[in-house]
């Protein structure tokens, strides 16, 4: 564990280099590429044995370190195009983190910080964000008709041919296991912007491709509708764990957070103006 957090903290010194660092994962890979169905299953079991602890030096950060916080807010909350994190369940989190270390996932920000990590980093980060209460929804933006959001999420529209997201995501969008996430709550700019990455190909890490055939067949105003929906919806309430005694939040987290936050906000969104181009290239549809 002590090697990771030093290769974390000794490759981590110029964000200056991410996009640049990846540019083999900046075009889309086909979409037939195959996705092991049981990994998100497989990294639960594993972020089930991993300590929460071992993770919060990474997410609170160090001196030169990408700290998670600084992007995901100290509540793991989310802010626009970044997830909230908190409540997601911990096999879904690890999978995605090893995701993006192989450019399975694209994102130039977060195979920046991912392939710092080691697997039982990943498993411990998985658990700890998933034992992280998500107290409040982010809430409606983007300006999306909330009635047809609805209809989406718990109906579906079979005259597109679109299916109930919470015939997946769970009867309230809180998930169903570590293969299928929470969707209720999150942050509308990024739901969004995953149902359009879907939709053209340039995020195709599900399993079975099941994303694409939804996203694909959905507007842009239902896109917009179904995130709006989903993000004024109240999150899950109730901890995915057991665990006893207090998180074991950092106070080092809010502190980096406050720093950290102009920095990174900045970086972020020259990262998301990057992927926004890579993503109006692909075949929309
Ligand atoms: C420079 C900002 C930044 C930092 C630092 C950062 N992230 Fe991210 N993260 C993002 C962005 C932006 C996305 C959305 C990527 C996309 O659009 O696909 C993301 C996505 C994710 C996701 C996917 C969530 C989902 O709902 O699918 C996970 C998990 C994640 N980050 C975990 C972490 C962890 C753990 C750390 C610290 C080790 C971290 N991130 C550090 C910006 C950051
Ligand atoms: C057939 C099952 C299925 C249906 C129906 C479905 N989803 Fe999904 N969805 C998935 C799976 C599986 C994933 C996880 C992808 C992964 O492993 O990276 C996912 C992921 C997502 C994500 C990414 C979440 C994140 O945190 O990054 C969003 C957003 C999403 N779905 C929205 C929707 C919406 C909106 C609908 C309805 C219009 C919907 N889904 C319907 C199976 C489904």
């Amino acid at each position: 564990m002590l090697a990771g957090f030093a290769a974390l903290v000794g490759g981590c010194t110029d964000r200056q280099d991410a996009p640049s660092e990846t540019p083999s994962t900046a075009t889309a890979n086909p979409v037939d590429t195959p996705v092991d169905p049981l990994a998100a299953m497989r990294w639960e079991v594993r972020s089930a044995k991993a300590s929460p602890e071992a993770a919060t030096t990474l997410i609170a950060g160090a001196e030169g370190v990408w700290s998670c916080g600084s992007c995901h807010g100290a509540e793991g909350e989310g802010t626009q195009q970044i997830p909230a994190l908190a409540g997601l369940s911990a096999g879904y989190i690890a999978k995605q983190l090893s995701d993006f270390a192989t450019g399975q996932r694209k994102n130039a920000s977060m195979h920046y910080v991912a392939r710092r990590l080691s697997e039982a980093e990943m498993a411990a980060l998985g658990r700890f964000y998933a034992e992280l209460p998500h107290d409040s929804p982010a809430g409606a933006s983007l300006g999306g008709n909330i009635d047809r959001g609805r209809e989406l999420a718990l109906e579906g529209d079979w005259r597109v041919s679109a299916p109930a997201c919470y015939s997946c995501h769970g009867s309230s969008g809180w998930g169903v296991g570590p293969t299928f996430p929470a969707i209720a709550g999150q942050q509308p700019v990024y739901l969004y912007q995953q149902l359009t990455a879907f939709a053209s190909g340039q995020r195709n890490n599900d399993p079975e491709n099941f994303m694409h055939d939804v996203a694909r067949v959905l507007s842009d105003a239902d896109r917009r509708a179904v995130a709006d929906f989903l993000a004024s919806r109240p999150p899950r309430q109730e901890k995915r764990s057991s665990a006893a005694g207090d998180h074991p939040r950092s106070a080092r987290a809010s502190q980096a957070h406050q720093t950290n936050q102009a920095h990174q906000t900045n970086q972020a969104s020259q990262a998301n103006r990057a992927n926004g181009a890579t993503r109006q290239t692909g075949t929309e549809e």
